[in-house]
């Protein structure tokens, strides 16, 4: 068993200054793979810190297996932590490198020899282990950083940006061996990483952070299909979703959001009780991924919701720029109800300079409460934190 539990957790680092970290109450389940984000300052390396042992808790309670933790030894818990600026030791070799926080704990020479040749099997780095960190690729050094702790058979690994200081390749190759390796330990990893790409497909839980708060802490698509709040919603997905701002008008049996050009867009059946019954006549803000505009004619949308008349559901905008990505084409435009992004096929009309007609899928369109910026169809407590 490696639960971990935290409870209130904060950490101010100086009296009188703001916390870094507050009140981050999570459990992590033995086996996760807990992912966490936000933009930079947000707390998510003090966190972890916190979780080894290299920062004291200021307030709050950490939990390890059922047992209060706050002031165990970091070489007590467990566990292994691999940094950014993965720290090898350069004047020894990286068999020694990966060897050496055995050494120090007198183990055995033979199983010191079994576990590196393991480690150094599961990386690919065997043929390496003769060598000295400088001449080695930045993939390698990661290999070996990784490795050092792998040696270690903890049942944590606590790992802050491993691979931010690869390219775009290498990252991709060493996050599938990452999730291998994840599978074939079954041990419980907590990360942080600032690549979007990473907290989606590695991630069994990613926690959002914001101002050493978590916003939300869900399953990844969880996350991505009903965040929280707008911020949550602004920062997972890339390029990010779209926001307006509009007013919720009844004018007959229908719902409709008024966009700040004017443009009236029908609220769908399964959004319109809601927003009809309380904010009517009141401002949100609407928000929907670029991947949810579309041209005229798309399959789906229509139908579920019993809503027929998809004609009221199209913004226009002037095209300021287009990407052309391989498979996809992103087309940004801009219009009087705001600036806003579409991912729609290669085959795409039009250029820089002209006009262009979209169509929202309201259907999966999110709406935030203007004040609040809270989801206003968030529902609390969904299944897991
Ligand atoms: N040793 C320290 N002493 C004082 N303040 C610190 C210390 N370490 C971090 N902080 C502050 O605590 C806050 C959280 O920092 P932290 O390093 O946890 O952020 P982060 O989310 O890991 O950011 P990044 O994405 O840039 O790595 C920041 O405001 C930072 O300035
Ligand atoms: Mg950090």
């Amino acid at each position: 068993m490696s639960e971990i539990v935290l409870k209130n957790v904060c950490k101010q680092y100086e009296k009188g200054q703001q916390y870094a970290v507050q009140d981050v109450s999570l459990r992590i389940g033995e086996g996760e793979f807990v992912i966490f984000v936000g933009p930079s300052g947000c707390g998510k390396s003090t966190t972890l810190r916190m979780i080894a042992g290299l920062e004291e808790i200021s307030r709050g309670e950490l939990w390890m297996d059922g047992a209060l933790c706050n002031y165990v030894e970091p070489k007590e818990r467990g566990l292994a932590m691999v940094f950014q600026n993965y720290a090898l030791y350069p004047h020894m070799n990286v068999y020694d490198n990966l060897a050496f926080s055995l050494q120090i704990r007198k183990m055995d020479k033979k199983e010191i020899d079994r576990r590196v040749h393991e480690a150094a099997g599961m990386l690919g780095i065997e043929h390496l282990l003769r060598q000295r960190p400088g001449s080695l690729s930045g993939g390698q050094k990661q290999r070996v950083a990784i490795g050092s702790a792998l040696v270690r058979n903890v049942k944590v690994f606590l790992l802050d940006e491993p691979l931010s200081n690869l390219d775009a390749k290498l990252r991709a190759q060493m996050r599938v061996e990452l999730a291998e390796i994840h599978r074939k330990l079954g041990a419980t990893m907590i990360y942080v990483t600032h690549d979007q790409t990473e907290a989606m497909t590695l991630g069994t839980k990613i926690v959002v952070m914001d101002q050493g708060r978590i916003r939300q802490a869900d399953r990844p698509a969880e996350i991505y299909n009903h965040p929280a709040d707008r911020f949550v919603a602004g920062f997972i997905g890339s390029p990010s979703m779209n926001f307006f701002k509009g007013t919720i008008r009844v004018p007959g049996r229908a719902a409709f959001l008024e966009l700040e050009d004017g443009t009236m867009l029908e609220v769908p059946e399964n959004r319109a009780g809601l927003l009809e019954e309380k904010y009517a006549g009141q401002r949100v803000v609407l928000g929907i991924r670029p991947e949810d505009l579309h041209e005229a004619g798309w399959p789906g949308g229509s139908g579920k919701t019993g809503h027929a008349d998809r004609s009221s559901w199209k913004l226009e905008g002037e095209i300021v720029a287009r990407e052309m990505l391989g498979s996809e084409c992103m087309l940004y435009l801009e219009s009087d109800a705001g600036d806003f992004a579409a991912r729609l096929p290669v085959a795409v009309r039009g250029a820089v300079g002209e006009k262009k007609q979209l169509y929202l899928d309201m259907t999966r369109a999110h709406y935030f409460d203007a004040q609040t910026e809270k989801n206003i169809f968030y529902r609390e407590g969904r299944d897991l934190v």
